[in-house]
């Protein structure tokens, strides 16, 4: 009987909005006030100022008031079918307006109702909390008792809600519905228990990666989310419903079992595996990466991310990674190194120097390169070192660049008129060139046979580089560089937006930061220099390039902002 009644109310629910949608729709307010764009409301009994065409669901938020949500996502169309939201509403009579709002019999969702003037809202008394602990109820019917074992634990709604407005204990005496634990992707295991069908990810694959790998199956209380026969989450943007799912159902299976989430450190990072900039955390344990989540930036990447930035940290702990200074391909310290390096810059001078640089160093770095090349050393030649530039991925609601450099913008700005690579091969193929600084740090690259074989002629090659390749193995004297999420920085997205990292962990060898380095080469060509921060360097640009004035390292903040075109 108990469960019928709940049952109705949800029914109800559904029919008093679309009622009160039918009866109330904003324009049919005819006087002034209710056209202009702000309108007053009063929520749990204050009056407030809300944007019109609000729902009452972003309005309370605005105001610090969270309403409890499940389905509901700020990046979807709005589904409104867990009821979580369910709020008590008084509505103004249209037709006469002067009239004290009446209290609807039955509660609306708050995630779907638009805020109407004179409206008032209660997400707080007796009668709301009842109607929230109801459908918490309904919700952990069929939900296993898996907060101990559950990868979500921790960040699960379904496990704060419960503590705000459950019930200690189950009344539910019938048989749960059980689903199996299955894998849907390769990255992606789905534990159909613990669903509780809002449908969220099913709306994602819909909406923004438009492949539709999920549905919702059967009806009723046998609802379930499940992958359609022979298909599988695989699509570029797939780790994303594990994200938004906001309970344990879709799990990482690369993030399975790693760490229980409160241990984890969270440091805020820019994706460097592509041109777009997504805005990241990152999240470690004990000075390891354990997974990396996409951080909303509604100017570059909304609340999404692709699986290639998702997954690409796992070459940082790569076998191939370089972790000491090379000479002549054998591990040194870093005081021999510098001392050789005073030594091979010396030979270099004066002899036909060349650079490639990658688009993948940040703008502090090419700040530097630039004025090692203007100023001290005299490169004569400065190329770009790129990966090949493809088409893009377009979803209908996302779009993964093709040019994988994430710094391209800025090394333009920065170095200004470059030379091709061709160029330098040339060069160095004709003897012109006899010595060759190689800044890399491109992932998973491989350096083209031909600049291999041209460089074993060099006089001098000094090499800046993440992993061992057949460069190292000629270069006169090798610099181990740092992965993105080493050290700080920033970099100049594909739209000319600045945006800045922070070293989320130390790197597990004795590193020396680039910077630190180019700082150092710098040094031994022109005397005493202080050693700057990557803070300090941002400002020394800043007040030399017009397009990075009026932008400070500080207040780039965690959502950057765009150069002065
Ligand atoms: S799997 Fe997660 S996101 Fe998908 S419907 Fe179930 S609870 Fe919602
Ligand atoms: S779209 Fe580009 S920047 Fe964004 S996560 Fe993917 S690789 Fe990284
Ligand atoms: S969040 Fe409103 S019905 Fe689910």
């Amino acid at each position: 009987m108990f469960y019928v009644g709940l049952y109705r109310l949800f029914c109800s629910g559904i029919v008093e909005i679309r009622k009160g949608q039918r009866n109330y729709p904003d324009n049919n307010y005819k006087s002034e006030v209710y056209m202009s764009k702000k309108i007053v409301i009063k929520l749990n009994g204050k009056d407030v100022e809300v944007e019109k065409g609000q729902t009452i669901l972003q309005a309370a938020k605005a105001y610090g008031v969270d309403i409890p949500h499940y389905c509901y996502h700020p990046g979807l169309s709005i589904a409104g079918n867990c009821r979580m939201c369910l709020v008590n509403v008084a509505l103004k009579n249209p037709r006469n307006p002067e009239a004290p709002a009446k209290w609807m019999p039955k509660p609306f969702i708050a995630c779907q109702t638009t805020v109407s003037p004179g409206m008032e809202v209660d997400t707080e008394s007796e009668k709301t909390k009842a109607i929230q602990q109801a459908i918490m109820e309904f919700l952990l019917i069929n939900h296993p008792l898996d907060c101990p074992e559950c990868d979500q634990a921790g960040e699960c709604r379904l496990q704060d809600y419960s503590y705000e407005y459950g019930q200690d204990r189950s009344r539910f005496i019938e048989e749960k519905n059980v689903r199996r634990i299955k894998n849907v992707g390769p990255h992606i295991a789905l534990w159909g228990t613990r669903c509780i069908v809002c449908s969220r990810c099913v709306r994602f694959l819909q909406e923004i990666s438009g492949t539709g790998e999920l549905s919702v199956f059967e009806r009723g209380d046998r609802s379930v989310v499940d992958i359609h026969p022979r298909r599988e989450v695989d699509n570029p943007l797939a780790g994303n419903v594990v994200d938004l799912c906001p309970v344990g159902a879709l799990v990482s299976r690369d993030f399975l079992y790693k760490a229980r989430v409160w241990f984890l450190e969270h440091t805020n990072s820019i994706c460097n595996r592509c041109s777009k900039g997504c805005n990241i955390r990152v999240d470690s344990l004990d000075g390891n990466i354990k997974r990396i989540k996409p951080r909303m930036n509604m100017a570059v990447n909304e609340y999404w991310m692709c699986d290639y930035g998702r997954f690409g940290w796992k070459s940082i702990y790569s076998d191939d990674r370089l972790l000491s200074p090379l000479r002549q391909s054998a591990p040194v310290d870093w005081k021999t190194a510098y001392h050789e390096l005073k030594d091979t810059l010396t030979k270099a001078k004066g002899g036909g120097i060349g650079a490639l640089v990658s688009m993948y160093a940040t703008n502090e770095e090419l700040y530097l390169i630039n004025q090692l090349a203007k100023k001290s050393l005299g490169i004569e030649m400065i190329a770009p070192l790129e990966v090949e530039v493809k088409n893009d991925e377009v979803f209908p609601k996302f779009t993964i660049p093709g040019d994988k450099q994430p710094n391209r913008k800025g090394f333009d700005l920065i170095l200004g008129e470059t030379v091709s690579y061709d160029q330098i091969m040339d060069e160095i193929e004709s003897k012109s060139l006899k010595s060759l600084i190689v800044f890399g740090g491109i992932p998973d690259y491989q350096y083209k046979f031909e600049l291999v074989e041209a460089a074993e002629d060099l006089k001098i090659l000094i090499l800046f580089d993440l992993m061992k390749s057949d460069l190292t193995r000629i270069a006169h004297l090798t610099f181990p560089m740092l992965s993105f999420a080493e050290k700080s920085g920033t970099y100049v997205n594909a739209d000319g937006r600045v945006q800045r990292f922070d070293k989320a962990v130390e790197p597990n060898f004795p590193a020396h930061e680039e910077i630190n380095i180019l700082q150092k080469m710098i040094k031994i060509q022109s005397g005493s220099q202080k050693t700057l921060t990557p803070g300090a360097i941002f400002g020394r640009l800043a007040r030399e390039h017009s397009s990075f004035k009026r932008i400070n390292y500080k207040s780039l903040g965690d959502q950057g902002q765009n150069i002065v075109l």
